[in-house]
C-alpha cells in the first residue's frame, strides 16, 4: 500500500468537455496469470502514456478536441497498491434490483474514454493504449460511439440537454474540498445499454414522448401537469443540487442488430448517481420505475475513479 503523501495542485482530466463526433469506450481487466510486478509497471507506463496522448493530441490537432480519460476500478485500485484511504465513495458497484429491471454490476479494472472529432486520431489513441495493455489485460468492452444528428440518442431523442453547463459542469463533475486528498478527481460510472428498437418503433411519436418526457422533434420538456410520473426525465431528475455530467453516445451495429446507448457520467459524488439509478430501477415511489427501461437493457455497470492529472503523473512515476 502506498502512503498518502500527495500534495501537488489538482488539475482534472478532461471530464467536463462535451461529447464530440467519435468516441471509443474501452474496459480492460487485468489477466489473472500475469505477474503482479508486470501489471504494476505497465500501469505506470499507461499513466504516463495517457498524459502524453492528451498533450500530443492538443498540440498536433488542436481542432479535433481529442482527449483520453482513464478511470480505475475498486479492485484494480487495491491490486495496484494505490493510496489508502481510497476516494470516499469508490467501491464495487452493487447491482440495483427493481421489481422488473436490474442495473447489473460487471467487473472493470481500467476504463478509457477516448474522444476526438477526427476518428483516425481516436483510433490511433486506442491502438497505442492497446499495445501497452494487451500483455497484461483483456479488453472486455469496446464500444465505438458516434454523434447521431443533433446529439440524438439512437432512440431519436436529443440527449444531453439538461446537463449542467458553464461553471456548473466543474462543480458537479469534479471533487473539491469534500475529499481534499482526491481533489480534482471524479467518479466515473458507465453502463452499456441495448435498446429494443423493434418494440420502440411500434410506439407512436406521442407515446415515445411520454416515455422520455420531452418532445421528439423540438426537444422541449413537457410541463409537470402533462409529464408522466414514470417518464425518464421525471425519475432521473433528482433535484437541482444533485446533477452529474453525462457524455452518452449512441452506437449501432446493423449486422447484429445491437443498437444502444453507452451511458457515461462524471460526478463529484457517486451517491448522486445512485439516487438516479434507484429512482429509475426501483422506482419513486417503489414500483413506479422508469419506462425507458422497458426498451433498454443494461448489459454492463461499473464504477471507476478518474484521478486528477497530477495524481496520474504521480502514479506514472
Ligand atoms: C437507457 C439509456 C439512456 C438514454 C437513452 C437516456 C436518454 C436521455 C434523454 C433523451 C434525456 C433528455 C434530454 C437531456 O436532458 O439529456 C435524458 C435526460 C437525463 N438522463 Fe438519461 N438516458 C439514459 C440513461 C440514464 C441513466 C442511467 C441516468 C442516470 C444514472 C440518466 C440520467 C439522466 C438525467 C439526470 C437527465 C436529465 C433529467 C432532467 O433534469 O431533465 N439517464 N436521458
Amino acid at each position: 500500500m502506498t502512503t498518502n503523501s500527495f500534495s501537488k495542485p489538482h488539475s482534472a482530466q478532461n471530464v467536463t468537455d462535451y461529447p464530440n463526433n467519435n468516441t471509443y469506450f474501452l474496459v480492460w481487466n487485468f489477466k489473472a496469470a500475469v505477474d503482479q510486478a508486470a501489471i504494476k509497471s505497465t500501469f505506470q507506463s499507461i499513466c504516463a502514456l495517457v498524459i502524453n496522448l492528451n498533450n500530443s493530441g492538443l498540440n498536433r490537432f488542436p481542432d479535433s478536441k481529442a482527449s483520453c480519460v482513464m478511470g480505475i476500478g475498486y479492485d484494480a485500485w487495491l491490486q495496484l497498491g494505490l493510496p489508502q484511504p481510497l476516494p470516499k465513495e469508490l467501491k464495487r458497484f452493487e447491482p440495483i434490483t427493481g421489481g422488473k429491471h436490474t442495473a447489473i454490476s460487471t467487473k472493470g479494472d481500467l476504463h478509457f474514454h477516448i474522444r476526438a472529432d477526427n476518428k483516425s486520431l481516436a483510433y490511433d489513441m486506442s491502438s497505442a493504449l492497446s499495445e501497452f495493455m494487451s500483455p497484461i489485460a483483456d479488453c472486455i468492452v469496446e464500444v465505438q460511439g458516434f454523434r447521431y444528428w443533433d446529439s440524438r440518442s439512437i432512440l431519436g431523442f436529443v440527449d444531453g440537454t439538461e446537463n449542467p453547463h458553464g461553471a456548473d459542469r466543474e462543480h458537479f463533475a469534479i471533487i473539491a474540498e469534500e475529499d481534499p486528498y482526491y481533489k480534482g478527481g471524479s467518479y466515473l460510472f458507465v453502463q452499456q445499454y441495448l435498446h429494443n428498437l423493434d418494440a420502440w418503433k411500434l410506439l407512436s411519436t406521442e407515446e415515445q414522448e411520454k416515455v422520455i418526457g420531452r418532445s421528439k422533434d423540438q426537444d422541449i420538456e413537457m410541463s409537470d401537469e402533462v409529464k408522466p410520473k414514470n417518464s425518464h426525465i421525471a425519475l432521473a431528475n433528482v433535484g437541482d443540487d444533485f446533477k452529474v455530467v453525462r457524455d452518452n453516445m449512441p452506437f449501432g451495429n446493423v449486422a447484429t442488430n445491437e443498437m444502444g446507448t453507452y451511458f457515461i457520467c462524471y460526478a463529484s459524488t457517486f451517491s448522486t448517481v445512485e439516487k438516479m439509478l434507484n429512482n429509475m430501477f426501483i422506482g419513486n415511489p417503489e414500483g413506479n420505475y422508469d419506462r425507458i427501461l422497458d426498451f433498454s437493457t443494461a448489459k454492463t455497470g461499473s464504477l471507476f475513479f478518474a484521478p486528477s492529472l497530477d495524481m496520474l503523473d504521480e502514479f506514472g512515476g
